[in-house]
């Protein structure tokens, strides 16, 4: 039995992703060292497939641990959710985000080349597009200009994807799929797993729930005065199971024999964008709270506006985001609502 390796398929999106894996039918194991999650979102997991896990608590630096599960389980492909994602930190912290980032990514694809498993998915963001270039070239399509990063994180991301381009040059029997997310938020419709951020979130999405839910007393939103149709900054964001859904598509496009593009790069986002206030105004419709804000000073490093062209992922691995923003409230509500404190 051949089986797909998911790394970080802990944490938010990888979860989300383990329910659409088991509903198109693939084997997958779970590997995760837990240092942004817990055990507590598979149990979820698995009560909603109903089906168990195999679960690996490890870290992807650890080449040992690694080649032990690669030597035990007939590994055949790998989704790489694994990674520390919080801008502000990287800022404070860069060497950690290297190590974990980068060193775990060499060390998880050395493993990869060991044991012969060429097939890999890899979480990259939005962020690797060059922000002082975007500001003049919404949509954002694959090929907009990338890499003046404005912070450790996304630095993390674009070096990862240099070094899977370099990699495929070396060595052309990897199949690589990039997918550059934009801003996932929402939730499993069960409402049982969701977003579960670690002390003060850093998203709009988990601070207008937690705002709504009385655990906090207001909203500050970054700046008011943008040119945009209301002074407030637009992003493009996209329900997490219409991202999980993209890397099913991946995973088949790589299985596939008509796979041309290498590696493969494709936004993930639904090519609309809101702003900060539209998502207020869905948000309160949709669960009757209300959201106190307050307008703040801009914050470093942010953008007017961001959004994706998602056509190129249409084209070539048949998706497309089909959740609405309404949607994305309503699930990211339900979850916030029943999982007051989370797991
Ligand atoms: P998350 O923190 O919920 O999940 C990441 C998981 O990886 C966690 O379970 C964590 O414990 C695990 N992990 C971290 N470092 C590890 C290591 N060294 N070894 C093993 N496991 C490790 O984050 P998420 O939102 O699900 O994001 C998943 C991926 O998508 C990340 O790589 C992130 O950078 C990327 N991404 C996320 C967003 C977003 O807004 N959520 C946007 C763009 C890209
Ligand atoms: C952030 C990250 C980016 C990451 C992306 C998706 C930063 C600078 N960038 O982008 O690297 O890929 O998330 O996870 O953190 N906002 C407020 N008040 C708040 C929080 C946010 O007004 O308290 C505004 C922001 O100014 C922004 C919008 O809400 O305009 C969305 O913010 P956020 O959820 O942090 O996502 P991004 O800034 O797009």
């Amino acid at each position: 039995m051949f089986f797909t390796l998911i790394t970080g398929g802990a944490g938010y999106i990888g979860t989300h992703t383990l329910i659409e894996l088991s509903s198109a039918g693939f084997n997958f194991i779970v590997y995760d060292n837990l240092s942004n999650s817990s055990e507590k979102s598979l149990e979820k997991v698995k009560k909603i497939i109903k089906k168990d896990i195999f679960f690996i608590n490890g870290d992807v630096r650890n080449k040992k641990k690694l080649r032990e599960v690669f030597t035990n389980y007939n590994i055949d492909s790998v989704i790489h959710f694994a990674g520390l994602k919080s801008v502000a930190e990287s800022v404070q912290n860069p060497l950690k985000y290297y190590d974990n980032n980068v060193v775990g990514t060499l060390k998880l694809l050395e493993v990869m080349q060991e044991f012969n498993c060429k097939k890999f998915v890899f979480s990259s963001s939005a962020t690797v597009y060059s922000k002082v270039d975007i500001e003049k070239a919404t949509p954002l399509n694959e090929l907009s200009p990338t890499g003046k990063t404005t912070n450790p994180y996304g630095s993390s991301k674009y070096m990862i994807e240099n070094i899977l381009k370099d990699l495929y040059i070396s060595d052309n029997s990897f199949k690589i799929a990039i997918l550059r997310y934009f801003n996932p938020i929402g939730a499993h419709k069960s409402g049982i797993i969701g977003e579960n951020p670690n002390g003060i979130p850093n998203n709009l999405m988990p601070l207008i729930t937690q705002v709504a839910i009385g655990k906090r007393k207001t909203l500050k939103i970054y700046g008011s005065d943008y040119d945009t149709h209301d002074g407030t900054c637009i992003r493009d964001y996209i329900h997490v199971v219409d991202l999980a859904n993209a890397h099913v598509k991946a995973i088949k496009y790589l299985n596939s024999k008509n796979d041309k593009f290498h590696p493969l790069c494709i936004n993930l986002g639904t090519g609309k964008g809101y702003s900060v206030l539209d998502v207020i105004k869905v948000f309160e419709n949709i669960s009757g709270q209300k959201i106190p804000f307050d307008f703040a000073d801009r914050r470093d490093g942010d953008i007017p506006e961001c959004y994706a062209d998602p056509s190129f992922a249409k084209e070539i691995i048949g998706w497309e985001a089909k959740k609405t923003l309404e949607q994305m409230c309503e699930d990211s509500w339900q979850w916030q609502s029943n999982n007051i404190d989370g797991y």
